[in-house]
């Protein structure tokens, strides 16, 4: 069981410290944690969190190792920070900064190859599941990223772990259903088999149902992770699960 929190463009480098020697302190269950911080603060949470099993992920990553790409940050340059887990493809970048399905499964293969762990995100929107479209949905973005590992000849990982995320549950307080992420996370295994994290308002009081279904493997929490005490509540939850 995986719980990530992703802080988003929430805590600078000061804050970060603070609630990450917090963190390090807290009852999390008997479950694995990463914290994502902004870039900027990368660096702090490693450095607060170093010696403890608490891991420490980027919000994204580039697929170039190095070259004039203003804005983005590579995967060795993660490493150097201490940084071994990068998020690709949330549904913020792909409706607010144009990522693609082949630009999500290039920085993925990019960072696996790099010795990174990915967290790649898929999930339909409002529209596409009012409309029945969500298990196509899944099967293009999910699909996409099993043909890249096929092409680039890395099938079988562990280093790769899909979170689904319905977009309408992303920052709206509304969550799917047990049911509902139950029956997505057993089609995203049926197309790859690796875990399954669901994200979408995952809150302390929903943990734990969550959690229970066969195929969640976990959690990507944002709005809640950014509270010490809501955070580590979700942990536990999960954990007792
Ligand atoms: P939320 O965000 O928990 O605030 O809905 C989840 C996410 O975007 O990863």
């Amino acid at each position: 069981m995986l719980i990530a929190g992703n802080w988003k463009m929430f805590k600078g480098p000061e804050e970060a410290g603070v609630f990450c020697r917090a963190l390090r302190d807290a009852d999390l269950g008997e479950v694995d944690v990463v914290v994502c911080p902004p870039y900027v603060s990368l660096g702090e949470a490693v450095g607060a969190l170093a010696g403890t099993e608490i891991g420490v992920a980027a919000q994204n990553v580039h697929w170039a190792a190095e070259g004039a790409f203003t804005g983005e940050i590579s995967a060795p340059m993660l490493r150097e920070l201490g940084v071994y887990v990068a998020i690709v493809g949330h549904s913020e970048r792909r409706q607010l900064f144009g990522e693609t399905d082949e630009t999500v499964v290039r920085r993925a293969l990019a960072a696996i190859e790099h010795g990174l762990h990915v967290i790649a995100c898929v999930g339909e929107t409002e529209a596409e599941r009012e409309a029945g479209e969500t298990g196509s949905v899944l099967r293009r973005q999910v699909g996409a990223i099993a043909a890249g590992l096929n092409e680039a000849g890395v099938a079988e990982t562990d280093e790769l772990v899909i979170a689904y995320e319905p977009v309408w549950a992303i920052g709206t307080g509304k969550t799917a259903t047990p049911e509902m992420a139950q029956e997505a996370h057993a089609l995203v295994k049926s197309i790859l088999n690796v875990p399954v994290l669901y994200g979408g308002s995952v809150k302390p009081e929903n943990a734990y149902e969550l959690a229970s279904q066969p195929d969640v493997d976990g959690a990507l929490v944002g709005g809640a992770s950014l509270d010490l005490e809501s955070f580590a509540t979700i942990c536990r939850e999960a954990s007792h699960s």
